[in-house]
């Protein structure tokens, strides 16, 4: 199969990563990729966001399949100009894809299908959460413990200009489900664990993540199966009544509150970096079954998942998230490598042969062991061999988990 990756992120990278082991795979292109991509596919210099771009790709290169990583052409609708055009694509189509990007649609779809979520509220006072309607790369949540907070966040997302919607404020851990879905099937991903604040025990504004982790200790096969029963499937068969199958990953974002799991948002996409911890972990044929999902036939497909655990820490520009690092050197990753670390490019280019920052998460590193604790010792002592001007991290991703903290569905 000859398949094109769309996008250029750290988890695009992963998904290179993945895709170039299948065994049904022949020939792997990027558009537009990155310095880390270009070793497992080729890269072409078409931007994610030009749909007739990629279209002229795909017929020029025989595409079998594309994936699409990122959520800003899913929401706009590159499937759209793809899939008509007799192209296969993994991602959903522009109508399907307003489960992220449109909150209120997001609110109406749970509503309709039954899917436990946080309630909506009709007057915005503290303790609440306020969130802008539209896509706002990781920028458009606020949560208002005070009247202070309050203010601050109807400022910001008045000022994104797109509406905005209440939430009551919810309390509990936050699980990352994924599920490979082909329109009405869905097959459940090991579920992870993300860490969005900037600094170490959760403080400081929220970023695209920081690190993640999976398996979850206590969020089992069973546990995953009883998500996508009680949220991906009913989601699916609601959007599938709407006349906007949904196909692709469907990622849902989930507190697991005292009274039970409460849907936070959903993502049309693979996430990031949960995806860096999730497919190290997938044993089986990725391109297989994602070629199977965009073709409506994913039932019976299975994908197994190893006995083992991975653990991703993002190395970042000093001043991320609210700056970026461009244009200093780069060390240490092929010795982080040769300790058996998977280094994932997340914003990184190449001035020459030298790789450079360029971007607020520049670079993930995963480690891989038998526990959770064995992965996260590999992934800090590879991190450690790292360095460029500034570079960042958080000191407790998966801490709680590697010291054996279990989460379970329905007692937080
Ligand atoms: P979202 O982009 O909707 O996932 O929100 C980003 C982060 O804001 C989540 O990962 C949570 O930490 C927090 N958050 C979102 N919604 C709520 C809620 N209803 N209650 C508490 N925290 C929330
Ligand atoms: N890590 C969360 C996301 O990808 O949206």
């Amino acid at each position: 199969m000859r398949a094109l990756l769309v996008g250029s992120g750290g988890r695009e990278h992963a998904l290179a990563w993945k895709l170039a082991q299948a065994p049904s795979l022949t020939d792997l292109h990027a558009a537009p990729g990155s310095p880390g991509i270009a070793r497992l596919a080729e890269c072409h210099p078409i931007r994610a966001e030009d749909p007739e771009g990629l279209l002229a790709l795909a017929h020029a290169l025989d595409i079998d399949l594309v994936v699409v990583g990122p959520e800003a052409p899913l929401v706009s609708g590159v499937a759209d100009v793809l899939r008509p055009a007799g192209i296969a694509v993994f991602g959903p189509s522009r109508a399907a894809a307003a489960i992220e990007g449109s909150k209120s649609f997001a609110k109406d779809v749970m509503a309709a299908a039954g899917v436990p979520a946080a309630a909506q509220l009709a007057v915005a006072r503290p303790p609440c959460v306020v969130k802008a309607d539209g896509l706002a790369a990781g920028k458009g949540v606020h949560v208002c413990r005070s009247q202070k907070e309050l203010d601050v966040g109807l400022k910001a997302v008045t000022a994104l200009g797109g509406g905005f919607i209440v939430e009551e404020l919810l309390e509990g851990p936050e699980v990352s489900s994924f599920a490979i879905c082909d329109g009405s099937n869905a097959i459940a991903l090991v579920p992870a664990q993300d860490f969005k604040r900037a600094y170490d025990g959760g403080l400081g504004p929220n970023t695209g993540g920081m690190g993640s982790y999976a398996p979850v200790p206590g969020l089992g096969a069973d546990a995953s199966e009883e998500l996508l029963e009680l949220v991906h499937r009913p989601v699916l068969a609601e959007l599938q009544r709407r006349g906007s199958s949904f196909v692709g990953l469907l990622f849902a974002g989930l507190m697991l509150t005292s009274k039970g799991p409460r849907v936070l948002e959903f993502n049309c996409r693979f996430g990031d970096p949960e995806t860096q911890s999730v497919l190290p972990l997938l044993e089986g044929d990725l391109l297989e079954a994602l070629a199977a999902a965009a073709a409506g036939e994913l039932a019976g497909v299975v994908l197994e998942t190893s006995l083992g655990a991975a653990v991703t820490v993002v190395l970042a520009a000093e001043t991320y998230p609210k700056g970026v690092d461009r244009g200093s050197a780069i060390a240490g990753v092929e010795e982080a490598e040769s300790e058996g670390a998977l280094v994932f490019h997340a914003g990184t280019a190449l001035h020459g042969d030298r790789l450079v920052t360029n971007g607020g998460r520049i670079l993930g590193v995963t480690g891989l062991g038998e526990t959770l604790a064995g992965a996260r010792a590999a992934a800090y002592a590879a991190a450690d061999r790292i360095a460029f001007e500034g570079v960042r991290r958080r000191g407790d991703i998966a801490l709680d988990a590697a010291e054996g903290k279990t989460i379970s569905l329905h007692s937080a």
